[in-house]
């Protein structure tokens, strides 16, 4: 079945892939796009076009345009701030350069009645970040809605079903912009809302049959819920012709392998096989301290240990992976076909002999995935796993690993983790986990001294992971989980909590 496709233009503004995120939410299908010609836009036959926000002024050398038939073509568009501007100063209207920007929360009013602010209130509050401004029209278009300090909020010419909006729908702070963002898709280009979780899973799932069936296919299951969710849509499609190697390194974290085997070969009856690697691995990292060599070591072994198992299964027709659209559009805009570089899979392509790559996911973004994940039916555990590194516990051991440590590290983690879903705080902190530092310090504890291991609880709020701030988690649940790993688990005697943003600091710390 062809989806109805929304095209979004990426003029590089930082909240671009939530737009993409925010229409796809909304039921409609949509590709976040750089450089199209006319005739190509015109040959991607989308029933919308969004343009978006940007770091340029449109009177910028090397500002991004499109053309002027674009606005022609009779589909309609939806211009986002510097692509608001872009639609002004395409179309014979005028764009300054303001004396004051305006930026945050801004109150603005609806002046004119339009498909855009159908069921939104005349008055709410908007999120502004600009410096430059439309002066003027192009003629045919009127304004819509104002702020104090911006005389063009919002514009439009209904009878070409084209719209600017100087202010960011797709940001929570925009009090009614999904409902703005909704009207476009369903008001203006009358969107028919055919893109669901479900839609898609059943057509992977006969897509994949078609593709799959009777051949012999092979996944690098991490545990984690993309290679969980590919290997689910897989194995509903072809069964046993698909084969899973878990490589167990002994570094997961506490419960995740028998978790994995449980869920995936018992429950859901997959051709799992685990390779247990646990020793080879511990041996490896024998008196490796440094953070990189660790990843290396890591790398090498897990190709090493994949690609034994590999050997005995023999040529496959296909290795299926989990890449998913963020990673399609980060390595090229979502123009060159790429295999995703996970840090833990990156070299399986070479030792693997088989035809193709096959990626059920590359359309999809980590909530749709999620999406999949809960309508195929698989445990919260796994559809809401948070991420973990491909080195996991490894690069959370500071200094040696070592098998003591690792059993410590696994038993506050496993609390850590324990008290924040209790606290019904999993969903809103994006990731979150303890550490193991190379300090020791001295406790009481009894009538005894002891100088045991500091334990550090890292917790933090993110959108995409480049760019994080400390979660700011109650004392109360800080003080349980403090509490309860200085009782409950040996070697620990002190607990601190990371108060770093990234940056300066990284997520993990190593
Ligand atoms: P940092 O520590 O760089 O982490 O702020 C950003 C995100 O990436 C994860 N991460 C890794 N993932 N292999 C991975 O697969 C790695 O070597 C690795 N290092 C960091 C980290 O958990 C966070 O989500």
């Amino acid at each position: 079945m062809q989806h109805q496709k929304v095209l979004v233009l990426d003029f590089g503004g930082q909240y671009n892939m939530l737009i993409a995120r925010r229409i796809r939410d909304l039921g409609v299908y949509c590709d976040l796009r750089a450089d199209m010609t006319a005739e190509e836009i015109a040959a991607y036959a989308p029933i919308g076009i969004v343009l978006t926000g940007g770091p340029n002024s449109v009177y910028e050398k090397n500002a991004p345009h499109v053309a002027k038939t674009v606005f022609s073509l009779g589909i309609p568009v939806l211009g986002i701030c510097y692509g608001a501007q872009l639609i002004a100063h395409t179309l014979g209207g005028e764009v300054g350069h303001a004396a004051q920007g305006e930026y945050g929360k801004c109150e603005f009013c609806f002046v004119e009645d339009s498909p855009l602010s159908e069921g939104v209130p005349r008055e709410s509050c908007c999120w502004m970040s600009h410096t430059d401004r439309i002066l003027s029209l192009p003629e045919g278009f009127s304004v819509l809605a104002k702020t104090q300090s911006c005389p063009v909020a919002a514009f439009g010419n209904a009878g070409k079903g084209i719209y600017g909006v100087q202010f960011h729908p797709e940001v929570a702070h925009t009090e009614y912009g999904e409902a703005i963002l909704k009207n476009f898709l369903y008001g203006v280009c009358k969107a028919s809302g055919d893109w669901t979780m479900k839609n898609f899973a059943a057509e992977q799932i006969s897509r994949l049959k078609e593709k799959l069936g009777g051949k012999k296919v092979l996944l690098a299951m991490s545990g984690g819920v993309d290679s969980a969710v590919a290997a689910t849509l897989v194995h509903r499609a072809v069964g046993r012709d698909l084969t899973c190697v878990f490589v167990d390194h002994g570094l997961h974290r506490k419960g995740e392998p028998e978790e994995v085997m449980r869920v995936f070969r018992d429950g859901l009856g997959m051709n799992l096989i685990k390779a247990d690697a646990g020793e080879l691995f511990l041996r490896s990292l024998a008196g490796v301290t440094d953070p990189e060599e660790k990843r290396k070591v890591i790398g090498r072994r897990f190709i090493e240990v994949f690609e034994k198992e590999a050997k005995k299964i023999g040529k496959v027709d296909y290795l299926v992976q989990g890449t998913i659209y963020p990673d399609v559009i980060e390595s090229g805009k979502g123009k060159s076909a790429v295999i995703k570089s996970h840090h833990n899979v990156g070299g399986l392509p070479d030792v693997v002999d088989f035809k193709e790559i096959v990626e059920p996911l590359r359309d999809l973004f980590k909530d749709e995935v999620r999406n999949v994940g809960t309508e195929l039916g698989l445990p919260e555990n796994i559809v809401w796993r948070q991420p973990c590194p491909g080195p996991a516990l490894a690069i959370r051991i500071m200094g040696e690993v070592t098998e003591e440590k690792l059993a410590t590290l696994r038993d506050a983690d496993f609390i850590f983790r324990e008290e924040i879903a209790k606290a019904g705080l999993a969903r809103e902190i994006w990731q979150y986990f303890a550490v193991i530092t190379d300090s020791k310090t001295v406790g009481v504890q009894g009538d005894f001294r002891t100088y045991e291991n500091v334990i550090a609880l890292r917790a933090i709020t993110s959108v995409d992971a480049m760019t994080a701030d400390w979660a700011r988690i109650p004392y109360e649940v800080l003080e349980r989980v403090s509490t309860r790993i200085t009782n409950e688990v040996k070697h620990a005697n002190r607990v601190v909590y990371d108060i770093t943003s990234k940056p300066p600091a990284t997520i993990e710390w190593e």
